[in-house]
């Protein structure tokens, strides 16, 4: 691989231990992808943030490289950690794991990173413009910045996020590059999509179909950013899917004309839908799966101010939207309904499964796809309205 004199420093170690190790991650990746160089990022999203999925080993390594003297050269932000900084208790976290997880995010901070814990950074200003080179890891927001605005990533890894952090680069391949962002794939949806719990079962049967391909939907009307993100995030989460297209709708839509094509049916969305769901009375509905919308906050408040739900309810959302829909009134809402407001975490990687829940509501494709087996929940899956009053 050709590096620039900066780059040739960290791999010989000049400029630091924590520097050349983080090199010596990105020539590996590069070898392996067959980079011929490296490309500057703007930003960098980290994943690997909750003690439940990276455990002791993992926090090891990220206090290990911040002794070693590890700072980020570009703005580098959080994916959601283990818990709510700041109502665990209430939240009932075992007071092992959050000190466990505050360690976690100590070391984090300590290398100059920003604690936004959101998997959602687009809804707090972090919007890279489009054909921007950024290095993000977590599955949703890599779905998102690529096919929603346009910008250039691959799915990092926990490590190789924070290596291009620490360097300010990330090896040139995949989708960093144009004639790798096509599709061989179109779908064309024959069903009417109306609610997030549409698009999230949409996804959900697409990534099983999509077979690493870029899947690019023709005959979706509109879209809203919080149903792209619900549709790239139930795709990544069962399809593994980094890049797709909406015709109309997304700034690329890039389409062999060899591609294949199917179809999906309105009988076929409902029996996802089905399939998705136990039919069982949540004790917990999740909304926010990614990162719940200041526009998604007020019309959780909005709904739950006319009628209060028949069971424990949790909006995710980043702390910073969180601190706005307080000051807005809607925080307030939503707990006079039985609801709460959680930051910097998500019902997947906080330890649901300690604490006390056993059926969990979510209109997400993504949390559906994950509870069963990272939480130990029964998934009672639909439109919010439906879950929050079964
Ligand atoms: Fe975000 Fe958690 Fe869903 S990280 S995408 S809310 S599983």
């Amino acid at each position: 691989m050709k590096l620039t004199k900066q780059e040739q420093q960290m791999f010989n170690g000049e400029l630091g231990e924590a520097a050349r190790e983080s090199m010596e991650i990105l020539v590996a990746l590069g070898k392996i992808y067959d980079a011929e160089r490296m490309v500057p990022v703007t930003s960098v999203q980290v994943s690997g943030v909750s003690y439940k999925t990276i455990g002791e080993a993992g926090l090891e390594y990220l206090a290990d490289l911040a002794a070693k003297g590890g700072k980020v050269r570009v703005p580098t932000f959080l994916n959601p950690a283990g818990m709510d900084e700041s109502q665990w208790r209430e939240m009932r976290i075992p007071e092992d794991f959050a000190k466990k997880q505050i360690a976690v995010l100590d070391a984090y901070t300590k290398m100059g990173i920003m604690k936004t814990c959101t998997c959602a950074p687009y809804f707090i200003g972090i919007r890279p413009r489009k054909g921007e080179h950024i290095a993000w890891a977590e599955s949703s927001a890599v779905a998102f910045a690529n096919s929603v605005l346009g910008a250039m990533t691959n799915r990092e890894g926990g490590p190789s996020a924070l290596a291009a952090a620490i360097c300010g680069v990330t090896p040139y391949y995949g989708l960093h590059i144009d004639s790798n962002r096509i599709s061989r794939l179109v779908v064309d949806v024959d069903c009417e999509l109306k609610t997030i719990a549409d698009f999230g079962a949409l996804g959900s049967l697409v990534g099983k179909l999509a077979k690493n391909n870029h899947p690019a939907f023709r005959g979706v009307k509109n879209a809203s950013e919080e149903q792209l993100k619900v549709l790239g995030a139930s795709m990544a989460a069962t399809g593994s899917v980094p890049l797709f297209f909406v015709e109309n709708v997304t700034p690329e839509w890039n389409v062999t004309d060899s591609a294949e094509k199917i179809r999906i049916t309105e009988d076929e969305l409902k029996g996802e839908k089905k399939k998705l769901d136990s039919g069982l009375k949540p004790n917990l509905v999740t909304i926010g799966c990614p990162h719940a919308s200041l526009k998604e906050i007020r019309e959780v408040a909005d709904m739950v101010g006319r009628k209060k739900p028949t069971c424990e309810f949790w909006v995710c959302t980043s702390r910073k939207l969180k601190e706005e829909a307080e000051k807005l009134g809607y925080a307030k809402a939503i707990e006079a309904a039985g609801g709460r407001v959680v930051a910097d975490t998500c019902m997947v990687v906080c330890p649901l499964e300690s604490m006390g829940y056993s059926v969990t509501g979510t209109n997400s494709g993504k949390a559906a796809a994950y509870l069963p087996n990272l939480c130990k929940q029964k998934v009672a899956f639909g439109d919010l309205e439906e879950i929050l009053y079964r």
